[in-house]
Order: structure tokens, then C-alpha cells, then sequence
């Protein structure tokens, strides 16, 4: 099939590379012209553990542009997966997605359009709205046409995006018309069916099961999609608020996380107390469904909570630094993470972020140190005054205390006795859980972790 994917980023990207891959003619757009460039040249503009082999490996397959009109007279699908931020009040910014709609309109073939699927993450309505905005174009042009808009929400994880495009649980195809439906069906049929080789970076695992394809109404997969998220988030935040009294108690979070996620009801994923979750997705589409809810006036009270719980985990990390080194104006503080997760480069609503604001306004210096995000990091806040460190052993040299924030696997292997010795003082606030906190106490460091 011939596939126009408008926007090229963390979503578009994984998800043009992979239809590539498994056999159909892909353009991927997007209107940043350095984005397509590098992306000419194969060089990926995310971090995303196998897309950079996978690129290399397109062979021409996937064509990227900056410009999509030449294209849409052959597109059997056109797919937007363009940023739907958030505005102040919560409400989700869908002037890109409108943008898009708009030049599909005045472009769009009436003999034969293309199917159009809404892949970005949007509030109710939205494919109705894309249908709206693509028809007001079309009248401008004195141009009839039937053509239809399908939702088709995304559920990949940064730093898993590959193996869940690949090998996802489920496909959620929100569409009215039987044509739009079979469409998607075909379009990802060698993923329901499982009928490619695997890619050498991102293997098959083992005992999958094929994936569910569930077929709703657009306004019930736009549902989905908000749902899911607000839930995960509710469960991570669930997990958090108990680690507080867990500490009031004396009991240990990650005990009580692996107690409780055997129980198949519950489950053990997002169970990992910590400064809390962040990202591109978690805070916006909260905010975007608590706002949807207000419309309604139906309030989401267990959303509201998570979020109000997620900030107090940000602040959480303020406060232990506050209890263990007293005094922060002045101190130097090292940090250990700036992506918002490990394995990606994404720093969007990161805890870090929320942390070295926090500590700039208290008066502290802060050091940073991130695997792959420092660049990312430094182009978004060029005007903050931290400092960038080489290694983690840059970051803890001379620093009052340390603070742990993204669970990068390289942080659980640090040589703390060497690190200890450069340190000011030995304070590590582990704000993942993710450090062995008798191995540090035996090195001498005061550790506080989240709710243990
Ligand atoms: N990142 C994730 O993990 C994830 C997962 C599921 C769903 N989503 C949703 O998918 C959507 C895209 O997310 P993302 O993280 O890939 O965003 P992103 O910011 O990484 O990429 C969006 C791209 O769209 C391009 N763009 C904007 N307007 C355009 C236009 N008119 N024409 C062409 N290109 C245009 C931008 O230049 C940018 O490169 C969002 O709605 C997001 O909520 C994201």
C-alpha cells in the first residue's frame, strides 16, 4: 500500500520505518526541514534503541519530504501523527492537526482519496473536526468528494518503540465506514498476522501472542487512547502515594509493589515508586481528559488526583534533600538523569526538569549528567545556568549530594566508592529506586530512596 505519514517524530517516525519495513511504500513528512535532512542523510533525530539500524537499512523504501501535495494523489493512507500539545488551561492544541487537515483539503484527489487516520493522541470529536476542516477546503475548491477519517491511536512506549510497534498488545481502529476498517485491517496485516522476519535488533519475544484488533467508533477509540493513559498514570501515582506511607511506616515500597503485582488482577507494570512520571504523553492527555471532563461536567476525580499526587512526588525529592543536607542555597547538587525514562532522549515534562527548576530557584549549583539527553536538554533551556557533566563521576565531583532521576541502567552499576570519595558530602537521593542502598550505606553515603 501507499502510505503518507504526516510528522516525523517519535510517533511518525517508528511508525513509517516499521510500514516500511514490512513491505509498503512509505513517505514520511514533516514540516521541520533539518528533521527531513538528516533523516535523507540516515541519521535518526530520536533516540530510539534500534531506529537508527533500521533507517540505514530502508534502502529508499521510505521516502522523507518536507512537502507531502506530490504525494497524496498516490496515498492510499494518509496517517497524521503531527504534537498535540497542551494549552494553559489543559484543552489540547490541535492547530497542527488542523494544519494538516487543511492542506489535505486543498489537495486532496476526489476521484480517489485516501483514507485519512488520526494516529495523534486527540480529545473527543477530532476525527470528526478533521473531517470538518478537510470539507471546508474541499467547498473552497468547488470540489465534491466521499472520504472518510479513521482513529487509529498509538500506544507505544519511547524506548520500547520499535518492539511495540512490532509486537503490540492490541490495534485500535475507531472507524464508521467497513471500507476505512478493512483498510487499516490490511495495511497492518503482517503485524496481526505476525507474517514478517523480525529484524535483528528487534527480535520476536518469546511466547507472543497475536495481537487483538479492535474495532470501535472513532469516538470510542479517541477514548481509548485517554483512558489508557490516565490510567497507567493513576496506577504509577497509586504506587506513589503508598510509598509515603510506607515510609511513615516502616515498610519498603518495592516489597509492597512485588506483593501486590503477582496478584494478576493488579499486575506488576507501573508500579515503581519515584519522582513521579512525565514525559510527552502522561501530563498532556491528563490534563486534556480532565478538561474534556470539565466540559462535561464530569468530574474525573481519581485523574485530578494523580496528577496533584504526581507533583507532590517532584517535590518529594526537594524535601529529602532539605531533610538530609539542611541547607540547599548554596549547595551543589548532582543530578543523574535528564530523559524522562531511561533509553530515550525525550526530556519533555521530566522530572528532572521540574527538580533543577526547584533547586536553581532555592539557590542551589546544579550539575547534570545524562547518557543521551544533555543535548536535547542544553538546545530546549539554553538559557538555564547548570552545569553539563561527561560522566556521572563529573556530576557527583565536589557535589553536597547526588539525586537519581531517570533508572538509566548505567546508574546501577557506578563505582560508589570512588565517586563517594569526590563527593562533599555522601548524600544520594535515589529517586528511581533503582540503587543498592546497602551497598551504599556500606560506602558510606546517607541514602533516601522513595517510599523505603
Ligand atoms: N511520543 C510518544 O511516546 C507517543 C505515544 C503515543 C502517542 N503519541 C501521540 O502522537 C502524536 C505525535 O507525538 P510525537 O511524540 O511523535 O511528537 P513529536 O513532537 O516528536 O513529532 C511531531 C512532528 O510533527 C511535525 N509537524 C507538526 N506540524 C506539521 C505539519 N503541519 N506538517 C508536517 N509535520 C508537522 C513536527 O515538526 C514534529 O517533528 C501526539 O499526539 C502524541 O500525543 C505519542
Amino acid at each position: 500500500m501507499s502510505i503518507v505519514i504526516v510528522g516525523t517524530g517519535y510517533v511518525g517516525l517508528t511508525t513509517g520505518l516499521v510500514l516500511g519495513y514490512l513491505g509498503h511504500r512509505v513517505v514520511c513528512v514533516d514540516k521541520d526541514t533539518a528533521i527531513i535532512d538528516k533523516l535523507e542523510r540516515g541519521i535518526s533525530t530520536i533516540y530510539e534503541p534500534g531506529l537508527e539500524e533500521l533507517l540505514k537499512n530502508n534502502g529508499n523504501v521510505v521516502i522523507f519530504t518536507d512537502n507531502m501535495l506530490g504525494f497524496l494523489p498516490e496515498a492510499d493512507i494518509v496517517i497524521i501523527a503531527v504534537g498535540t500539545p497542551s494549552k494553559s488551561n489543559g484543552d489540547t492544541d490541535l492547530s497542527f492537526v488542523e494544519a494538516v487537515a487543511r492542506e489535505i483539503g486543498q489537495a486532496l484527489d476526489p476521484v480517489c482519496p485516501p483514507l485519512i487516520v488520526n494516529k495523534s493522541t486527540v480529545p473527543i470529536g477530532t476525527a470528526r473536526r478533521v473531517e470538518t476542516v478537510i470539507r471546508e477546503e474541499l467547498e473552497r475548491r468547488n470540489v465534491e468528494c466521499n472520504f472518510n477519517v479513521a482513529s487509529n491511536p498509538e500506544f507505544l512506549r519511547e524506548g520500547a518503540a520499535l518492539h511495540d510497534t512490532l509486537y503490540p498488545d492490541r490495534i485500535v481502529v475507531g472507524a464508521d465506514d467497513v471500507q476505512a476498517l478493512n483498510l487499516l485491517r490490511q495495511m497492518y496485516a503482517p503485524i496481526l498476522e505476525q507474517t514478517f522476519t523480525p529484524p535483528q535488533e528487534v527480535p520476536r519475544p518469546e511466547g507472543y501472542n497475536l495481537p487483538a484488533l479492535v474495532t470501535t467508533s472513532p469516538t470510542s477509540a479517541e477514548l481509548i487512547k485517554y483512558t489508557a493513559n490516565a490510567f497507567l498514570a493513576m496506577k504509577i501515582s497509586f504506587i506513589n502515594e503508598f510509598a509515603a506511607l510506607a515510609e511513615k511506616v516502616g515498610a519498603d515500597i518495592n516489597e509492597v509493589a512485588k506483593g501486590i503485582g503477582l496478584d494478576k488482577r493488579i499486575g506488576p507494570g507501573f508500579l515503581k515508586a519515584g519522582a513521579g512520571w512525565g514525559g510527552s504523553c502522561f501530563p498532556k492527555d491528563v490534563r486534556s481528559i480532565l478538561f474534556t471532563g470539565s466540559q462535561y461536567n464530569c468530574e474525573l476525580q481519581l485523574v485530578q488526583a494523580s496528577l496533584e499526587v504526581n507533583w507532590r512526588q517532584r517535590m518529594k525529592v526537594i524535601e529529602k534533600l532539605q531533610q538530609t543536607l539542611k541547607v540547599i542555597r548554596g549547595s551543589t547538587i548532582g543530578i543523574l538523569g535528564l530523559a524522562f525514562k531511561q533509553n530515550t532522549d525525550d526530556i519533555r515534562e521530566s522530572p528532572a526538569l521540574d527538580v533543577i527548576r526547584e533547586l536553581l530557584d532555592m539557590g542551589a549549583r546544579v550539575k547534570v549528567y545524562d547518557p543521551v539527553a544533555m543535548n536535547k536538554y542544553r538546545q530546549t533551556y539554553p538559557d538555564q545556568n547548570i552545569t553539563y557533566c561527561e560522566s556521572a563521576a563529573g556530576a557527583a565531583k565536589e557535589s553536597d549530594a547526588l539525586v537519581v532521576l531517570t533508572e538509566w541502567d548505567e546508574f546501577r552499576h557506578l563505582p560508589w566508592a570512588d565517586l563517594g570519595t569526590s563527593m562533599k558530602t555522601k548524600i544520594i537521593i535515589d529517586g528511581r529506586n533503582i540503587l543498592n542502598r546497602e551497598e551504599l550505606m556500606s560506602n558510606g553515603f546517607t541514602y533516601s530512596g522513595i517510599g523505603r
